[in-house]
């Protein structure tokens, strides 16, 4: 709905029941609805109000992962929406087109939230995304691919304490909610919009015959360029878009293969690194629509790194911590000044798998382990995975928002390791 100018959503979080796999009912937790939530979509340029009333019985968040916008819109943990009250941020859709998503941020419980089932992707569209010749008839030929694994008792209901070291590691992976899903492509070229929306799990995904993908776009947006690749790696609350090519009638299984993340053998095996996992057949009907190629020019690469430097911050990721600080909802650990750009340099100092995402920007990847990133990390990101003992340096720009007493939120998206306390706070002055 547009209401005064305004692109307005009304969204509930509720609790409810799903039939998930043939055992059973499971207790979950929805967005207008009893399982994760509706894809919003706005524009550039656009202004959005959102209404999140919370019919849940706990405090809760809903936090627009990825999206550049005022501190006290951005729902982290300290935009906490008690029972039975509505919270309605308001902004201004001001970046590239691209595929985000909101889940909840309360502090200390986000892992159990999600795992839940709160969450749903938020789509960024503009001009210049839909001047070119990609797929883009939602739910036809583009379409939600959002995955999580997650363990089922003999009744059909949710485990929700089986923790390793990473987190919570399920056994059954649903892709939009739903196990062992099938789509039938009705034309030749598909393009997946990937979210990794598990709470520990990494995925790195690639087709069974071993066809190459084309990677159109990752978190904040278009590539420079599609990527042909056989795998895509996506550590927690990371996304991509992939163009998947079938001859008519064809059918093939996207799957998740074994990571390389670097960790020791044992590690990897008890992080769910080794497990190969199906993730959605997808079949072509016999006579699919012919789409044409992907263009090869997409967007703009990211140009931070041809900017003036107005600091270099370091950020240490070992046991919980983060620089040795865990997470005070009352301390701000770093201060940022708008309209400068800004080198942050995040280290790995730990065995155990962690990723790093920051709110508000995104990012461009200056350098890993010194070595410019490969042509995959090259586009513009929001989280990026940190193998162990390996120095990543990424290029950050703020820009337009600033609020001396919001903060935004730097973590680790394996949520369990968040909500431990591997997360510290910004603000833009
Ligand atoms: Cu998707 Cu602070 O997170
Ligand atoms: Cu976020
Ligand atoms: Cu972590």
């Amino acid at each position: 709905v547009v209401r005064d100018g305004a692109r307005v959503f009304e969204l509930v979080t509720q609790a409810g029941r799903t039939r998930i796999v043939d055992a059973g009912v499971a207790d979950t937790w929805g967005v207008n609805g009893a399982l994760l939530g509706p894809t919003l979509r706005a524009r550039r340029g656009e202004r959005v109000l959102v209404h999140v009333r919370n019919d849940l019985p706990e405090t809760t968040t809903l936090h627009w992962h990825g999206m550049h916008l005022p501190a006290a819109a951005d729902g982290g943990p300290h935009q906490a929406v008690e029972p039975g009250a509505t919270w309605s941020p308001s902004w201004t859709i001001d970046q590239p087109a691209a595929t985000l998503w909101y889940h909840p941020h309360p502090h200390g419980q986000t892992e159990r939230h999600v795992y839940r089932g709160l969450g749903g992707l938020f789509i960024v569209d503009d001009d210049e995304e839909s001047a070119l010749a990609l797929p883009r008839d939602y739910g036809v030929d583009d379409i939600p691919v959002i995955v999580q694994d997650k363990t089922f008792d003999d009744s059909g209901r949710l485990v929700e304490t089986d923790r390793v070291d990473n987190g919570m590691l399920g056994d059954t992976i649903l892709v939009n909610g739903t196990a062992a899903p099938v789509f039938e492509a009705s034309a030749t070229r598909t393009r997946l919009r990937l979210l990794n929306a598990s709470t520990a799990r990494s995925y790195a995904f690639g087709i069974d015959d071993d066809r190459p993908l084309e990677l159109i776009a990752t978190d904040g947006g278009l590539l420079p360029a599609p990527v042909p690749t056989r795998r895509v790696l996506l550590t927690p609350g990371e996304r991509a878009e992939v163009i998947l090519h079938l001859e008519p009638g064809e059918s093939v299984v996207l799957r998740s293969y074994p990571q390389e993340l670097g960790l020791s053998a044992s590690r990897a095996r008890t992080t769910g690194a080794t497990d190969e996992l199906d993730v959605m057949l997808v079949r072509a009907v016999a006579d699919p629509r012919r789409s044409p190629a992907p263009p090869r020019v997409l967007a703009a690469a990211p140009d931070l790194h041809t900017h003036r430097v107005a600091a270099t911050r370091s950020f240490e990721l070992r046991s919980d911590r983060i620089n040795g600080e865990s997470m005070d909802m009352g301390r701000i650990d770093e201060v940022v000044t708008v309209d400068t750009t800004e080198i942050w340099e995040v280290r790995n100092a730990h065995g155990q798998p962690h990723n790093f995402h920051v709110h508000d920007v995104r990012f461009q990847v200056l350098s890993i382990g010194g070595e410019p990133p490969p042509p995959e990390l090259s586009g513009w990101k929001d989280t990026i995975y940190l193998p162990p003992d390996v120095d990543i340096r990424l290029a950050l720009r703020f820009t337009d928002h600033t609020d001396p007493a919001v903060p935004y939120m730097y973590h680790c998206h394996l949520l369990w390791h968040e909500d431990k306390g591997m997360m510290g706070q910004f603000v833009v002055v």
